[in-house]
């Protein structure tokens, strides 16, 4: 005879934010910090714990809908919890859990500002925000303004945040960060309250009594902030912390550190004190490339072409070729460079949107003709290319990975110029050259070297990395 073995799952807010969370009385509570902090799963056991209550009705809002489902969302987030709460999901027409004391939990997005007005006539008594910052302010007032319910609940709304100090969230929460961007641990949870007068203009006070009397026909809402870091949440994946770790220096200050006021500024992004000065390439070089940056030839601007290298250990920065001219020139010195570095270092480009780009291209392919050319097409911000080679060498200071180097060379100092007021600064074509170049030094990770035609390949020079 088999025995039956009864498993009971019991899921509970763990001590600290979540618990603050479940027990704050706020009309408006926002829980924010860190990523992995353990948000969503505190907004699943506030909706967990209110499905039992006839007619109560939530929906959860995301601003767009493919982050509403798949890996790691809040619908997937809310399959365990809810439907040992006896829940039934409906994934069609729409997302939906409805739960045997006939209350409904809708998943829905908000991807226009508009999108509101189909939630006009709803009477939810939860609305929760996943990652409120996503969202536009006026799609957040709205939903305040709309708080009402025939449920038992007094109507209240919930939203989740990572920092960001763009977003109008950064405003609202000023109250609980302090001057440097981190929130102020006794303050987590208190509540402030305030009006908005006729002009939308906000008023904050200590107590609901305090509001009622500077504006006696008004109903003060109150609103309050909970800050959660990653260490607050003993039960996430132990791997987590790594990832955020190797993260770029701002992501890391804003998902790990919890900070509000971090951005991508000069000295963020990429510091001179990063790089390490050197007399040759320490170590054996893997692979190379030449990326190229290129100056619009109206404005006489440089055109730059980093030489980038992958060492055993680190990367190197050879040298850093500098031109200004007419195309003719540009291209002249494109394939000198490409001369003098050999068959073994590739050569890329970026490739500007639109047609200039596809004949700047085919130029490109003729004029360096016999060397392996990589064509990179900018899918993100230059900021963001920066930051793939910047948390290198940023990491590699530290002693925590690989250090980057650079070749001593009379450029040294306009390059580490550019590094340092990036992005701010009036120039980033050095640094956009670089980009360019470690763009292909990724691509080629672990692939194939293919020689150009006529060529014999010299020995495995694209192996031994990654
Ligand atoms: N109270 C809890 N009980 C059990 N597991 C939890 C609890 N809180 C968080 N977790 C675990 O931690 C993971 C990360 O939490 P999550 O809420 O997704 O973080 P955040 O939304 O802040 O990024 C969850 O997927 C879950 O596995
Ligand atoms: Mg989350």
């Amino acid at each position: 005879m088999t025995q039956a073995t009864t498993e009971t799952v019991i899921f509970a807010p763990q001590p600290g934010p979540q618990e603050a969370f479940m027990a704050s009385t706020a009309d408006i509570a926002i829980l924010g910090g860190s990523a992995g902090g353990g948000k969503t799963f505190a907004v699943l056991l506030w909706l967990a714990a209110l499905s039992s209550i006839k007619d109560f009705c939530a929906v959860v809002f995301r601003r767009v809908a493919p982050d509403l489902t798949g890996g790691g969302s809040i619908w997937e987030e809310s399959q365990e919890i809810f439907r040992a709460m006896g829940g039934q999901p409906r994934q069609s027409p729409n997302l939906d859990w409805r739960f045997p004391s006939g209350a409904l939990v809708e998943f829905r997005h908000l991807q226009h500002a508009s999108d509101v007005y189909s939630h006009q006539g709803k009477q939810y008594a939860t609305v929760v925000f996943e990652e409120l910052p996503q969202f536009e302010e006026s799609q957040f007032w709205y939903l305040v303004s709309r708080l009402r319910t025939k449920s038992r609940v007094r109507a209240h709304l919930r939203a989740t945040c990572n920092p960001d100090p763009d977003s109008f969230v950064r405003a609202l929460i000023d109250w609980w960060i302090d001057p440097d961007g981190f929130p102020i641990r006794e303050r987590s949870g208190l509540l402030r309250w305030f009006v908005r007068d006729p002009r939308g203009e906000l008023h904050w006070f200590d107590t609901r009594e305090a509001a009622v009397a500077d504006f006696p026909k008004s109903k003060p809402l109150s609103l309050t902030f909970i800050p959660a870091t990653l260490s607050d949440n003993p039960k996430g994946d132990p791997t987590y912390r790594e990832r955020l770790e190797a993260l770029p220096l701002v992501e890391r200050a804003r998902l790990l550190g919890g900070n509000w006021n971090i951005r991508k500024t000069a000295g963020t992004v990429l510091r001179r004190e990063w790089f390490q000065i050197v007399d040759s390439p320490p170590g054996q070089v893997l692979r190379s490339v030449r990326g190229w940056d290129k100056g619009a030839t109206v404005g006489g601007d440089w055109t730059r072409g980093a030489k980038w290298c992958a060492l055993s250990h680190g990367y190197y920065l050879a040298d850093m070729a500098s031109v200004r001219g007419t195309p003719g020139e540009v291209f002249a010195k494109m394939r000198a460079c490409a001369e003098q570095d050999g068959l073994t270092t590739r050569v890329a480009i970026w490739q500007d949107p639109g047609q200039a780009g596809i004949v700047d291209v085919d130029t490109t392919r003729e004029q360096i003709k016999g060397y392996a050319l990589d064509v990179h097409k900018a899918a993100s911000s230059k900021v963001s290319y920066a930051e793939q080679w910047g948390v290198i060498a940023e990491k590699g200071s530290k002693g925590e990975g690989p250090p980057v180097y650079i070749q001593r060379a009379a450029w040294n100092e306009a390059f580490l110029a550019e590094v340092d007021a990036f992005p701010g600064g009036k120039h980033d074509d050095q640094v956009d050259a670089v980009s360019c170049a470690h763009q292909s030094i990724k691509v080629t990770s672990g692939g194939v070297y293919v020689p150009p035609k006529g060529h014999t390949p010299p020995a495995r020079p694209w192996s031994g990395l990654g």
